[in-house]
């Protein structure tokens, strides 16, 4: 049985979905007052819990063989440093201890592509400091190293071009991008949990298609049928304003460490991936143009209504 962390997520409801069309008995380890609707067809036993609390974490992974660690605090919610290492940090160390404990053989872990990028980077370093822990474990460990979720893209890029039709960037505009769709990486963590080739790897994960900021700035063109705008900020201009806010706050929030990750492209070599997985990605200019034909379709069902 596989034990899920992060199954209410973006990207952990489309691996639950992809596991149970599998046929794979899964449990799911939920906050209390986590929204469940969205995993109630996938027929996964739920349990109520938080990393935090070891005793609900034992009883979660009683007869588990394989643990999924896809959860990770919302950073547009909870911004604080201090926070993100409380729960991501401790939370991961937590139920690495607990699955050896309890003679877990697999775990999954979702990091981040391009680490060394991450290096100022609150988010980034916790991720690189639980992949350092599990790769010494024992444990047979699987890490997806994943670039941008193309959700992400759709949904907050998109969400501001909609309403505004510009965005501000702080990636320069020949930097390149390689999102990957959520069931793709899906795709990629079910069938891992039988493919020894995927066993005691760190696998960097991205979409087939790679795009400079140009023309990722045309795909939304056309998809949203209309003009729109990226505006490249210029890095010292951000650099500027992310020190200000450090030195006003304390450094509570790691502004500077926070520009840092969302600089300098978000793209891999995906052929490690292409070795290990036999994986048919979609491709994320068809995702986009679906994804903003559907919002135009729900928008005029709301106003007809
Ligand atoms: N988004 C990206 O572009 C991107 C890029 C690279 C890597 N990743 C990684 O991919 C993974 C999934 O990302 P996502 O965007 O799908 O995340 P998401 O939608 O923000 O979901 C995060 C999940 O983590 C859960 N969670 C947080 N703290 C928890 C705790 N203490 N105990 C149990 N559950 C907890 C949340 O549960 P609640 O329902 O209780 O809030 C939610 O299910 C993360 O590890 C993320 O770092 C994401």
């Amino acid at each position: 049985m596989i034990l899920f962390v992060g199954a209410t997520g973006k990207l952990g409801s489309a691996a639950v979905r992809e596991l149970a069309q599998r046929g794979k008995k899964i449990r799911c380890l939920v906050r209390p007052g986590s929204d469940v609707s969205g995993l109630a067809a996938t027929g996964a036993e739920i349990v109520r819990g938080d990393l935090r609390d070891q005793t609900s974490v034992k009883q979660a992974l009683e007869s588990i063989d394989t643990v999924i660690s896809s959860f990770a605090t919302n950073i547009a919610k909870e911004r604080s440093a201090a926070a993100l290492w409380a729960n991501d940090y401790e939370g991961n160390l937590t139920l690495i201890r607990l699955s050896r404990e309890a003679g877990v053989r697999k775990f999954f872990f979702v990091s981040y592509w391009g680490l060394a990028k991450f290096g100022d980077f609150e988010h980034g370093k916790i991720k690189k400091m639980v992949e350092d822990l599990l790769t010494v474990s024992g444990l047979d460990y699987t890490v997806f190293r994943v670039t941008t979720l193309a959700t992400d893209m759709s949904e907050l890029l998109g969400a501001t071009l909609l309403r505004k039709g510009r965005v501000p960037l702080l990636m320069k505009p020949h930097e390149k991008i390689r999102p990957i769709l959520l069931e793709d990486l899906a795709w990629c963590m079910a069938d891992a949990i039988d493919n020894p080739k995927a066993c005691r790897r760190i696998i960097e994960v991205a979409g087939e298609e790679e795009y400079d900021f140009r023309s990722f700035e045309q795909l939304f063109c056309r998809a949203l049928g209309k003009k729109v705008r990226f505006i490249f900020v210029p890095l010292p201009l951000a650099s500027f304003a992310a020190s200000c806010i450090d030195f006003a706050t304390g450094n509570r929030y790691n502004a500077r460490g926070i520009l840092s990750a969302f600089t300098g492209g978000s793209t891999c070599d995906i052929s490690d991936m292409k070795s290990i997985f036999d994986v048919r990605q979609g491709s994320f200019a068809r995702y986009l143009q679906d994804f903003f034909q559907e919002a135009r379709n729900a928008s005029r069902y709301n106003h007809s209504v």
